[in-house]
């Protein structure tokens, strides 16, 4: 007996596919999840990486900020997303702590991470010179590493807050030289939160690295928001950059007020969903 034929797979994005995209007129989509079932959504929907953040922190976890997200928490999303996510790549932010101590604990918390998870790239924060010697030593040992530069969430309290950063031309100059310095590394792509677009810009013309822009205006090669405030899920998350694709905030207390209604009044169950 012969079974109907499996459609074909598609193949799945790998770092060099984000290289190849410097400069290219089709650029680069990144989108958060942090669970199986949004990242199957996310990855129908045709983004090219699924970023699991430690944005969860505030949009799962309802935290204030990142700091309190362990490596055992990312590891956990970034499982679960795992399943879910078949072709797009999957990316795991590394978390507060886990990287920045010495170069021996981040090559071991970034490859359990990898190991444990199926994820094909880490995260990082951050462009001083410690940091950018414990990208060079991951990427030695074959661990894709995506930068962050800009508005870190990780250092929220030294920043003073969520807010733009590189306004000055000496802040705009130190990100360009940190963007520098994660290419010589070896970061295969860098992310550019809260930076004003024509620093991005310069950025961006600067590297031969992909720049992934939140909040970084249009230049940058990629872009990338968190699912739940494209989707319009957290409506008291308000930024300037975010612009909202859905309401789905509104959506869910409706769809819930009108199954409460229907409770309460005796429409359900009636005798179509009754057995
Ligand atoms: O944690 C996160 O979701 C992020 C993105 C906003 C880039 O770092």
């Amino acid at each position: 007996m012969s079974s109907a034929p499996e459609p074909p797979r598609q193949r799945s994005v790998t770092t060099h596919d984000f290289v190849a995209r410097k400069g290219s007129a089709q650029k680069l989509v990144v989108v958060t999840a942090y669970d199986a079932l949004f990242g199957r959504l996310v990855d129908e929907s045709g983004v090219d990486a699924v970023l699991v953040g430690d944005s969860l922190a505030s949009v799962v976890a309802g935290q204030e900020s990142t700091l309190a997200v362990t490596l055992d928490q990312m590891i956990y999303h970034a499982r679960i997303t795992r399943r879910g996510v078949t072709r797009a790549l999957l990316i795991i932010d590394m978390p507060f702590l886990t990287y920045q101590v010495s170069t021996e604990q981040a090559l071991l918390n970034c490859g359990h991470a990898m190991q444990k998870t199926g994820a094909q790239a880490v995260k990082l924060e951050g462009g001083s010179a410690d940091i950018a010697r414990t990208v060079h030593a991951l990427t030695a040992i074959g661990i894709p590493v995506m930068g962050h530069l800009g508005f870190t969430p990780q250092s929220v309290h030294a920043l003073g807050g969520f807010r733009v950063q590189g306004r000055d031309d000496g802040g705009a100059q130190r990100l360009l030289e940190e963007a520098r310095r994660l290419e010589d590394a070896g970061a295969f792509a860098v992310v550019l939160e809260l930076v004003p677009a024509a620093v991005a810009a310069a950025i961006t013309h600067s590297v031969s690295i992909p720049t992934i822009g939140i909040g970084a205006g249009p230049s940058c090669d990629g872009q990338v928001l968190v699912l739940h405030d494209l989707l319009g899920l957290n409506d008291r998350f308000t930024p300037k950059f975010l612009k909202r694709y859905a309401t789905l905030a509104t959506d869910v207390r409706n769809a819930i007020g009108r199954f409460r209604d229907d409770v309460r009044e005796g429409r359900y169950p009636d005798d179509e969903h009754s057995f």
